[in-house]
């Protein structure tokens, strides 16, 4: 481990040995391997300097202009400028919280306000792509309200909006949920809303892994379709992590209840400043042209890793993230991710529609290309990492990639 560390990590180190030697460690990983996983992405600079500001200092427990605490004049600036920049990246939205500390908590708030404690939601079951704060018996939100899930075909992999219409007119949710950790198609939120009026439930879509795509209109919108829309900050929006709830206007006062005193305390105002600076750089056009290269590469990949035999779930990709399938490759998704690491790729194992192995093994992989396509990374570089991963999945050492992988992480380094 010779390389030196980044000014940041150095002041640390000087104060700190102990926690400085893990922060640059923690350097060397990022910066020597290829992060692939999905929900992940490599924030600017400017991002990273703002969540290190003095309003981690600063409680503001309240929103802007009715604090609970005094010399929040700046910390309502902040807010109100993170708000602003919230409002004009995604189009026709009315109103914004961009308090919530995680896409978990952004849920959990939502579903308190608008489901009650006992009432029943109807989410994306966790195995067949969906997300634990939909309802999972492990998350609050499956503790607290009464879940009720969909899943997709298991021969396409595909939402299919009949079974989610009968599941809805059978249970009489008070909330629907759209949206999903690994699915890689675009969803039909016209058609969620259609179901959501049919039976009197309001319509929640979770945006959290298309948030970017969604803002720079490479993927449809659920703005106009859905009542409510969560999302995290930190996924393909490039910010700092995070979560983030739009409303319309009505529905304002219950949800910023639920966000504040409800599920939360002081909010991070750190984090929100960083928040304002990430809208800022992703209403720059440079971030429209990023988000559709993250898309291409994502549909290159695919295309790359099927013609190595590999199997893509629904066949390609809408969106940053692609669902391999294994189970014709007599090998785990677990194992898949270990061997990966050892050749310099982080990547996670993931359910598949119908996955005949436990959780902690699974038979599918998820890649995802909003980080690699940060650090510039284009058609011809899927082409290479394809070359790993189906080499790694098919039984080649891993070992024997790792000098190539390090090669092209030196060629394209972190912002
Ligand atoms: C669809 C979806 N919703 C919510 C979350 C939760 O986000 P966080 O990890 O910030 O709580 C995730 C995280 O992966 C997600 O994929």
């Amino acid at each position: 481990m010779n390389t030196p560390p980044s000014p940041f990590v150095a002041r640390i180190a000087a104060v700190d040995p102990e926690l400085g030697a893990i922060l640059q460690r923690e350097e060397v990983r990022q910066s020597q391997s290829l992060t692939l996983i999905a929900s992940e992405n490599h924030s600017s600079p400017a991002v990273r300097e703002a969540c290190a500001s003095l309003l981690t200092d600063k409680y503001a427990e309240g929103y802007p202009g009715a604090r609970y605490y005094g010399g929040c004049e700046n910390a309502d600036l902040a807010e109100d400028l993170a708000r602003r920049r919230a409002l004009q990246l995604f189009a026709g939205t009315e109103h914004v919280n961009v308090q919530p500390h995680s896409g978990t908590t952004a849920n959990l708030a939502v579903l308190t306000a608008l489901a009650r404690p006992g009432g029943r939601i109807l989410g994306m079951a966790l195995n067949a792509g969906g997300h634990l704060s939909h309802g999972h018996g492990v998350s609050h939100t499956g503790i607290v309200f009464q879940p009720v899930h969909y899943g997709v075909d298991p021969a396409t992999g595909l939402i299919q909006l009949e079974e989610v219409r009968r599941l809805a007119r059978e249970h009489q949710p008070k909330v629907i949920l759209a949206g999903a950790s690994s699915y890689p198609r675009a969803i039909d939120y016209p058609g969620f809303a259609a179901i959501a009026r049919e039976v009197g439930a309001v319509l929640v879509a979770d945006i959290a892994h298309p948030a970017g795509l969604i803002a720079t209109g490479v993927m449809p919108s659920p703005v106009g379709h859905a009542e409510v829309v969560t999302t995290t900050t930190h996924k393909t929006l490039r910010g700092p992590r995070g979560g983030m709830i739009f409303c319309r206007k009505d529905l304002a006062k219950p949800i910023d209840s639920a966000v504040f005193p409800g599920a939360q305390g002081g909010p991070l105002m750190h984090q929100i400043a960083a928040k304002a600076l990430a809208f800022g750089e992703a209403l720059r056009p440079e971030f429209r042209a990023y988000q559709q290269r993250v898309k291409e590469n994502a549909v290159h990949l695919a295309a790359c890793l099927a013609d190595r035999g590999l199997r893509i779930v629904t066949g390609g990709t809408d969106c940053h993230l692609i669902l391999v399938d294994l189970r014709t490759q007599n090998v785990s998704g677990a194992e898949v991710e270990a061997r990966c690491r050892t050749a310099g790729l982080a990547v996670n194992k993931n359910m598949i529609p119908g996955d005949p192995r436990p959780p902690k093994q699974t038979s599918g992989l998820r890649v995802g290309t909003p980080a690699v396509t940060t650090r510039g990374m284009g058609r011809k570089e899927m082409e290479g990492i394809a070359e790993v991963i189906a080499g790694v999945v098919q039984g080649k050492e891993p070992e024997s990639f790792r000098a190539r992988i390090g090669e092209l992480a030196r060629a394209f380094p972190l912002p």
